[in-house]
C-alpha cells in the first residue's frame, strides 16, 4: 500500500463493551485482591493486558468452522482436520492435542525428564520451568548476555548462548541431559525473537551430543516475522515457509494454540519419535482425553486448525508486529524505560530503572502493575521478583529475578489503536510520579507459581 498507516487488517463483527470504572472503585478492588491483579475481576479492568493468552478475538472463518465441529469421541472429522494442520506447518508426524500448552509440557517431562536432570532453554516459560521442577529436574536459562540487559539493542535478543549450552551439557554429563529447548519468541525473556542462525547453531551442538531439540513454538509465527525482517536471506521468503525452516531443525515442540492458535483455548505435543509420542499418548489418556480429543472439544479443534493458517498471512503478521511497536515507540518517546527492541507480543516496561528506590524484595515490578491499574484500569502483569524470585527458607528477602518487568501484552485482534493510545497515556501518567510509588511485602504465597494467588501488603 502507499500509504504508511499500517491498519488493522479486519473489521469489526461483533463487540464487547467495557465498564470505565473509577479509581475509587479500582482501589477498593485492589484491596479485595491483596493487590494480586491475578485476583480482580475482569470486569474491573479497562484494558486488559495481562496476557495474550486466549484473550484474543476469533475470525468468522474460525467461528463458522466451530459450527462444523465433529464431537465424536473417538476419530472424530475435527482431528485429523487438525492434524493435517500442524503436520503441514511443522513437518512432524506425531500429532498430540492437549488442552493447553502447560498439559503438553507435563506430558514431555514426564516422559523425558528424571530426578537429577537438567533441562536447557534460552529462558524457560515459567509453568515450563515448574513443569521441570516438579519432575526433580533443573530448569537452566542460558539466553545470551545481551538477552538480560533490557537496554540492549540487537535484533535477536532470544538466542541461545551457545557456548553456554554446551559448556552446561558438558559439564552435567549428555545422559542427564534428556532435552534441550528453544523458546520462540522468548516470553519471559521479553518477547525476544531467536534467528535461524542460533537455531541452527543450537541444533549443530545437540547433533555433537546426540541430544533432542524441542521448540516452545508458542508465538512461531511471530518468530518467523521477525526472521523474514530481521535475518539476512528470509525477506522474500513466506512466513509459513521460515516458520516450517525453524521446526526442521527440532525433534518436536510443544505448543499453547492460545497465543499463535488464535484460539481461545488449545495446544499440542508434536515430534518425530513414534516411541515417545505413544508414551505421551498413554499419559494423555490418563488426565487429558483420548488422543483424538485431548481434553479439547471437536470444535476447539476446528478453531485451532483455522486460526494456525491465518496467522501466518502476511497482512495480519504485519500488523500485529507493528502494533505492539507502536505502543513501545510512544511511551519509550516519552522517556519510559522498556525492553528494547520491543518484542512481538508484548511491551515490557523495565521497572527496576523506573522505580530505583524500590528493592527486588519489595517487588519494584508488582508495585508499578498496581499503580498502571489504579491510575487508569490497565492490568498488565509482573515479570519480576513475584514469579522467578527465590523465597528464601529462612524468611530472608526473596533471591532476586534477573529483571523487574511489567509486560503489557496485547491481546491479538482485539483492541484498537485508540485504546492503545489510551494505554499510553496511562503509563506516562504514571511515570511522572514514579518517585512516589512504594512496594510491597508478600503476606501469603503457595508453593509453586506464587504469582498468580499470592497476597501482597504496601510497605
Ligand atoms: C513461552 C510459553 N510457554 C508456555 C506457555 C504455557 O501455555 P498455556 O498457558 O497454554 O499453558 C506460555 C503461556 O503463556 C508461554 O508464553
Amino acid at each position: 500500500m502507499p500509504y504508511r498507516t499500517i491498519i488493522e487488517p479486519f473489521r469489526i463483527h461483533s463487540v464487547q463493551s467495557i465498564d470505565l470504572t473509577t479509581e475509587e472503585q479500582r482501589t477498593e478492588a485492589l484491596e479485595r485482591a491483596g493487590y494480586n491483579l491475578f485476583g480482580l475481576h475482569a470486569d474491573e479492568v479497562i484494558i486488559d493486558l495481562l496476557t495474550d493468552s486466549g484473550t484474543g478475538a476469533m475470525s468468522s472463518e474460525q467461528w463458522a468452522g466451530m459450527m462444523r465441529g465433529d464431537e465424536s469421541y473417538a476419530g472424530s472429522r475435527s482431528f485429523y482436520r487438525f492434524e493435517e494442520v500442524v503436520k503441514q506447518i511443522t513437518g512432524f508426524s506425531e500429532v498430540i492435542p492437549t488442552h493447553q500448552g502447560r498439559a503438553a509440557e507435563r506430558i514431555l517431562f514426564s516422559v523425558m525428564v528424571d530426578e537429577g536432570d537438567i533441562v536447557p532453554n534460552n529462558t524457560h516459560f515459567d509453568t515450563t520451568r515448574a513443569n521441570v521442577e516438579y519432575r526433580g529436574g533443573a530448569a537452566v536459562d542460558l539466553v545470551i548476555e545481551e538477552g538480560r540487559d533490557p537496554g540492549t539493542v540487537l535484533p535477536f535478543k532470544g538466542n541461545m548462548d551457545v557456548a553456554a549450552l554446551r559448556a552446561t551439557i558438558e559439564e552435567a554429563g549428555a545422559d542427564r541431559v534428556p532435552l534441550v529447548m528453544v523458546t520462540v519468541t522468548n516470553n519471559s525473556g521479553g518477547g525476544q525473537p531467536v534467528s535461524m542462525e542460533n537455531l541452527r547453531a543450537v541444533r549443530a551442538v545437540c547433533d555433537e551430543f546426540e541430544l533432542p531439540l524441542f521448540l516452545d513454538a508458542c508465538r512461531f509465527a511471530e518468530n518467523a516475522w521477525f526472521i523474514k525482517q530481521r535475518e539476512e536471506g528470509y525477506a522474500d521468503r513466506a512466513p509459513r515457509d521460515i516458520a516450517r525452516e525453524m521446526f526442521s531443525l527440532a525433534d518436536g515442540c510443544t505448543m499453547s494454540a492460545k497465543k499463535d492458535g488464535l484460539s481461545n483455548i488449545g495446544g499440542f505435543l508434536a515430534m518425530n519419535d513414534r516411541t515417545l509420542a505413544d508414551e505421551a499418548r498413554n499419559l494423555l489418556i490418563l488426565t487429558e482425553g483420548f488422543p483424538t480429543y485431548g481434553g479439547l472439544a471437536g470444535y476447539d479443534l476446528e478453531a485451532v486448525a483455522t486460526g494456525l493458517q491465518e496467522v501466518l498471512e502476511e497482512d495480519y503478521l504485519r500488523y500485529r508486529i507493528r502494533s505492539t511497536a507502536y505502543l513501545a515507540e510512544k511511551i519509550s518517546a516519552a522517556g519510559v524505560p522498556i525492553v528494547q527492541p520491543p518484542g512481538g507480543h508484548a511491551v515490557y516496561i523495565d521497572a527496576a530503572a523506573m522505580l530505583p528506590h524500590i528493592p527486588p524484595h519489595e517487588y519494584p515490578a508488582q508495585a508499578l502493575a498496581v499503580e498502571l491499574f489504579r491510575t487508569g484500569g490497565v492490568r498488565g502483569v509482573e515479570i519480576g521478583t513475584v514469579m522467578f524470585g527465590k523465597p528464601d527458607p529462612d524468611g530472608g528477602p526473596d533471591e532476586p529475578a534477573a529483571m523487574e518487568l511489567v509486560r503489557l501484552a496485547i491481546p491479538r485482534r482485539t483492541y484498537t489503536q485508540s485504546h492503545i493510545d489510551y494505554v499510553a497515556e496511562v503509563v506516562i501518567d504514571v511515570a511522572a510520579d514514579a518517585e512516589e510509588i512504594r512496594g510491597y511485602r508478600m503476606v501469603e504465597q503457595a508453593p509453586w507459581l506464587r504469582h498468580f494467588t499470592a497476597r501482597f501488603e504496601g510497605v
